[in-house]
């Protein structure tokens, strides 16, 4: 049995006037993510990691923020794809940890429904799929209400 390991990372910057999407979930909150594509931070993170565990390149290379396809995009369609470009190769996934870093608002009553939202999206078992948050504690960016970020690793197994 082949093991890979993958690791994502990503930030974006916190506007006024976009919506907050987290996993494919709109979160009630009074500012948003900038970005080219809908500025899903979660589901970039896990998209990169998996596409990391197969070394198949990152996420901008499959999905230039250049490509006007990609204006305003919803990014699990993104995390479909690297989950396809997976088991192209001949990985299935065995589990994805994730962890959200933002100051506000508090995310955990959206957990259940963002890990049902990429598990659906990703084809796996609830319990696949860990959705972790954390405030920066007021420092840096993240804690200054600047921006946020998400990290994620995840585990691909093939026979
Ligand atoms: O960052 P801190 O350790 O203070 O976070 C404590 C808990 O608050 C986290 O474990 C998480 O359950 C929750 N949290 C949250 N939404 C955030 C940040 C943290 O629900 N934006
Ligand atoms: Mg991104």
């Amino acid at each position: 049995m082949k093991i890979r390991v993958g690791q994502g990372w990503d930030t974006h910057r916190i506007v006024i006037g976009r919506p907050l999407i987290l996993g494919g979930i709109t979160i009630p909150a009074d500012f948003g993510l900038e970005g080219h594509s809908d500025a899903d931070v979660l589901s970039h993170a896990i998209t990169d990691a998996i596409i990391g565990a197969i070394a198949a390149g990152d996420i901008g290379m499959h999905f230039p923020d250049t490509d006007p396809r990609w204006k305003g995009a919803g990014s699990l369609q993104f995390l479909q794809h690297a989950v396809k470009l997976a088991t192209d190769a001949g990985f299935t996934i065995s589990n994805v940890d994730s962890t959200v870093i933002l100051e506000k608002p508090k995310l955990k009553d959206f957990r259940l429904t963002i890990r049902e939202s990429l598990a659906a999206t990703m084809g796996l078992a609830l319990d696949q799929v860990s959705v972790k948050f954390k405030t920066a504690e007021k420092v840096g960016p993240v804690g200054e209400g600047r921006s946020a970020e998400s990290q994620a690793v995840v585990c691909l197994l093939s026979p």
